[in-house]
This record gives C-alpha cells, structure tokens and sequence, in this order.
C-alpha cells in the first residue's frame, strides 16, 4: 500500500509527466491493455445527468489520418506518428426530444422514461433556464464541454502508464465534421466533432510546465 506521502508524489509527478507531446516515436505502439484502460477511463467519466454525450472514433487507417491532417492544423506534428489517434464527437440536440435520452435513461440505467417525471422535467428547466441552452449552438458546446472532462481523464490515466498524449483543438471543425459524414463515419444530425487527441511514445524530452503561480490563480472565500 503506497502512503498518503506517495499518492501525493505519485499524482503530481504524474501531471508533471503529462505534456502536449509534439513528437511521437512512430515505432512504439500502445499494448492492447494500455489502450483498454485508456478507453476505459473515458467510459467512465461524469456527465450531466448521467447523460454522456459522446463517441470516440480510433483513426487507424492512415489514408484517413492524412486526410484529416489537411483539415487540422493542430495536428500536423503528430497524426502520422501517434500509436493512437482519437476524434471525439460530441452530441447535438441533446434535450428532452432526442433518443439518445431516452435511450440512456431505459437501456443504460434501466429506469422508466417519462417526460413528465420530475426528473426530466427538472433536466428540461436545467436547459432552459439555468444554462440558457436554447440554441443549437449552445446545446453542442454543453455537450463538447462534457467530452473534454472525458478527454482529460484519457490523458491522465495515459500519464499513470507513461503514455504521452496531445489534445487537439487546431482543425476546421465544418471541415471535419463534413468529412465523417460524407463517408459515414459520423452522423451529422446526431454529433459534431468536438477535439482530437494523439496518443503515443516521446520521441523528445517532456517539455517543464510553464504555470501561473497558485497565488494568482486561486482565491479562498
Ligand atoms: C483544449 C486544448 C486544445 C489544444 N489544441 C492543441 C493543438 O491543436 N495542437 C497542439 O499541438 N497542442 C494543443 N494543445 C496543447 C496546449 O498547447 C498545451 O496543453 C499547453 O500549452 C500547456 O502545455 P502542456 O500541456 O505541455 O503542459 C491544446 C490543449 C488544450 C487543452
């Protein structure tokens, strides 16, 4: 059993370690199991109301990989030499109307789906009012915003096993987003493309933070 003394080293060694790797070593690949973990860890990550808005596309075939690295900017250094390279979509529409609710309040927490319930109504005056998520807009970042905590999760348990990893944020979201649907990977009504992450071995030195001091950054009330 690690003392409280090593857990705390070992997480922040642990965040210390996680860097956006710009240089992969295109010989090393992920073993299956690391990669199981990996995805594991996004299955399980929160969501509002249980809801997860999400999917996650493994890239492996590389004429795809190319041709996404046109489109993403962000990605240039990376894509053809990551282990693996994941596009997360994030949902749209998710209000009361879409199946996808339906679906995880029936199929996935095996509970009864009625709109009327006081749950699903205190869900539909969450939208409506709290968040003000009354545009379609507004209704995919709410989504996005969920896919990133998932992303975070993949990168941090990548750094528990010393796996190095990239978010991306660097492509031309319509782009992309027409792309997969034009070859049907990625239904257009249903999701949008929300980031991109490349996972691997370093072929570089991790890069030292650069951070804000805890001073300026936090505040106690
Ligand atoms: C949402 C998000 C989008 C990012 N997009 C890109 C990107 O497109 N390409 C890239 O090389 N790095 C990208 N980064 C990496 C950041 O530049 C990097 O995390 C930041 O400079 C801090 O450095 P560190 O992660 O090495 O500690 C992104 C990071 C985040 C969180």
């Amino acid at each position: 059993m690690m003392s409280n003394l090593q857990q705390q080293k070992e997480i922040i060694d642990v965040f210390q370690r996680r860097y956006a790797t710009k240089k992969f070593n295109p010989e090393r690949k992920i073993s299956e199991k690391d990669w199981e973990t990996i995805m594991e860890s996004a299955r399980l990550a929160p969501s509002s109301f249980g809801f997860e808005p999400w999917k996650f596309l493994l890239i492996e075939n590389p004429e795809v990989r190319q041709e996404i690295k046109e489109m993403a900017w962000g990605a240039k250094k990376t894509i053809d030499d990551a282990s693996h390279f994941i596009v997360i979509l994030a949902r749209k529409n998710m209000t009361l109307e879409n199946p996808h609710i339906q679906h995880m309040i029936e199929d996935v927490n095996g509970r009864t789906f009625d709109p009327e319930s006081r749950f699903c109504q205190l869900f539909d005056d969450f939208q409506r009012n709290d968040l003000q998520l009354t545009t379609e807009r507004a209704l995919f970042d709410w989504a996005s915003k969920q896919t990133y905590i998932a992303a975070s999760q993949m990168m941090t348990a990548a750094a528990f096993l010393d796996i190095d990893s990239c978010p991306i944020e660097g492509f031309n979201q319509e782009k992309v987003d027409a792309y997969l649907a034009q070859n049907g990977w990625m239904d257009p009504k249903e999701f949008g493309v929300s980031l991109m992450i490349s996972f691997g071995y370093r072929d570089e030195d991790i890069k030292p933070k650069t951070r804000q001091s805890l001073e300026e950054i936090y505040e106690v009330i």
